[in-house]
């Protein structure tokens, strides 16, 4: 009897543990209500409306204005850095400045301060730069996702930062779109996993954890989906354009990575410039309120894009109504926050928008807020200068490095040409990427667009992670044209594209640059096994270069851990990536897709060699 007592007591701990263990969902944020409704209930009409406005720092005429106006945020676009530099101090200095001054006001609440930490920590001198999405995409794998978007978190909060404007979850439909490498995948089943992985690890296991920062989902939606030629914007082709579906097609394409991430607890969305049947979604009621908060029960706060509302219809006052009576609950002004505020004002006294809208909104915000511990004394207010010395560290750089392992497809390999042999007497590199950490890192590093280059310190380039693999006796040369080859072992010729972002990237045509198409045939002409590597943020058209390729890896955008490649290439790592865009054979297939009856890339979806 007493055994089988035992046996049912192992049995019920056990139960009890499988329940315990089946890790509970995110705390739902309407459960702070009634501490934001206590809140709420104190605040003016200054007070509400100053929650909803975000300039960008480079536009406060002056830091009391944060008291003064009672910011609820303060963002740093990606070109908006401390007038110091962009070390890690002068940012937490930055930073800490700007908290302190939202503590002056009465209530005291604190500034909810964004960055575009879209792949590491990306602005800081030193920090971590992890492949973009376009590459962790083709890992598939979550978990790793959501280690990154831990160490991301920790490298954000270490310069007091603490909100994340990640992930992207779109799904870029034509790669001549300059933000395909922001997105996971072509299609929504390569996005919705990763996407909730990145939110996990961003917010961490609750908001109140003083690592976690406030996840962003974006751009919603559809922001991927624009047709070629719509975009109101630079070269009028596809950033910021008009996504022409019927709500059904963009539920089942576009809308999938928010309902995984709203299910992972994402805190913030960002609803996207560009525009669903000629509506932009900055003022399109239906999927901000009917759709997101209704009936899909998203209960953070909606952040406009940058100055996107400014892309509405009518006076500044009519685009700041449509906005935030269509659901908008905090705008990313960024540059005239007094006109903002002083209409937004107008606005609420008048009726134009109601009370209540402005109180949901501000109760949203507080929400998070609350669920984040900011109201809590003296909880993660200030950069936390003790996670300095984690800062860029090895640890940190050797996620980012398997990471780079996991995300390189192997495209073609013959003649067993890769692992290259350690026993080289010599090999030859050459490319204009062999040796550049900017076009290593692409957009979104340390400027907005980018730059090649080395501006970024603590990495390692592919040419110099070469060198750190093979043994003393390997010589390694180098030759930016790939000239000189001739008697070595083998060749490896790094080529793609120079950084950008956004609508810069927008391209009509993805062929390779002549300088790319003569490396390789320099690197040819001398009679070795040649393996090219595409440094890209997205496929691009190769018929000028892979027949004369014997090996040919997609690396993507890497970041600054180039070890990574050197890990496929000798075969420290067998290449597990696998394609989450199509490779298309010629322009004309660009944005043919799995099921359409024209599909026929060069290399399918899901395609990668190993060995
Ligand atoms: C940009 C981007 C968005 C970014 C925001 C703040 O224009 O569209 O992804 O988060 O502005 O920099």
């Amino acid at each position: 009897m007493v055994r089988f007592r035992f046996a049912a007591i192992l049995c019920l701990a056990g139960l009890g543990c499988l329940i315990a263990t089946s890790a509970p969902g995110p705390q739902k944020l309407t459960s702070f209500d009634s501490r934001a409704n206590a809140l709420l209930a104190k605040m003016t009409l200054d007070e509400k409306v100053g929650q909803m406005t975000q300039p960008d720092q480079l536009y406060l005429k002056s830091d009391a204005d944060i008291a003064n106006y009672y910011l609820g945020s303060v963002l740093s676009g990606a070109d908006s850095d401390p007038k110091e530099g962009n070390s890690l101090e002068a940012w937490a200095n930055l930073i800490d400045r700007y908290q302190k001054r939202s503590l002056e006001t009465r209530l005291a609440i604190p500034l909810l301060y964004g960055v575009d930490a879209v792949h590491g920590h990306n602005n800081i001198l030193g920090a971590v730069v992890f492949p973009h999405n376009i590459g962790l995409g083709a890992t598939r794998n979550p978990a790793l996702i959501e280690k990154i978007a831990r160490i991301t978190a920790l490298e954000v909060r270490a310069t007091g930062i603490n909100w994340g404007f990640a992930p992207c979850v779109t799904v870029p439909r034509d790669i001549r779109w300059g933000r395909t490498y922001e997105g996971y995948a072509e299609e929504p089943d390569g996005v919705k996993e990763l996407g909730a992985a990145a939110v996990r690890g961003l917010q961490g296991a609750g908001l109140a954890d003083p690592l976690s920062i406030l996840g962003c989902a974006k751009h919603y939606a559809g922001d991927g989906g624009t047709a070629y030629g719509s975009s109101t914007i630079g070269p009028h082709l596809l950033d910021r354009g008009d996504t022409r579906l019927d709500e059904k097609t963009l539920r089942q394409i576009h809308l999938q990575g928010y309902l995984t991430t709203i299910r992972a607890g994402v805190g913030s969305i960002m609803p996207s410039y560009s525009s669903w049947n000629g509506l932009k979604m900055s003022g399109n009621k239906r999927l901000l309120t009917e759709v997101l908060k209704e009936e899909l029960g998203f209960e953070g706060f909606l952040i406009s894009d940058f100055a996107a509302i400014d892309e509405l219809p009518g006076d500044y006052k009519h685009k700041i109504a449509m906005s935030i009576n269509a659901g908008m609950d905090m705008v990313m002004v960024p540059e005239r926050y007094q006109e903002f505020i002083a209409r937004l004002k107008e606005a609420a006294q008048d009726g134009t928008v109601p009370m209540a809208r402005i109180d949901d909104a501000v109760r949203r915000i507080l929400r998070v807020k609350i669920a984040m511990g900011l109201m809590d004394q003296n909880h993660g207010q200030l950069a936390d200068r003790q996670l300095w010395k984690q800062f860029g560290s090895a640890e940190h750089r050797a996620v980012a490095r398997d990471a780079v392992r996991q995300s390189l497809v192997l495209l073609k390999n013959e003649h067993g040409t890769l692992p290259l042999s350690k026993s080289a007497k010599r090999i030859h590199v050459g490319g204009k990427s062999a040796d550049d950490m900017g076009n290593q890192c692409g957009g979104w590093t340390i400027s907005w667009q980018g730059q090649s280059g080395n501006a970024m310190p603590g990495g390692t380039t592919i040419l110099q992670a070469i060198k750190k693999a093979v043994p003393k006796e390997t010589k390694v040369t180098f030759a930016l044209d790939g000239k000189g080859a001739a008697g070595a072992d083998a060749g490896v010729v790094v080529i793609g594209e120079k950084p950008y972002a956004e609508t810069a990237g927008d391209r009509s045509d993805l062929s390779l640059a002549p300088e790319d198409v003569a490396a390789v045939d320099n690197m040819k002409a001398a009679g070795i096994p040649v393996v090219v590597i595409l440094l890209s943020g997205r496929p691009m058209i190769l018929d000028k270069v892979l027949d004369k390729a014997d090996a040919f890896v997609a690396a993507w955008l890497p970041g600054t851990e180039g070890d990574g490649v050197a890990d496929v290439l000798f075969g420290a790592y067998k290449p597990t990536g696998k394609l989450s865009f199509s490779w298309p054979r010629s322009m004309a297939q660009v944005g043919v897709h799995r099921g359409d009856p024209n599909y026929n890339p060069l290399f399918q979806y899901g395609y990668g060699l190993s060995w």
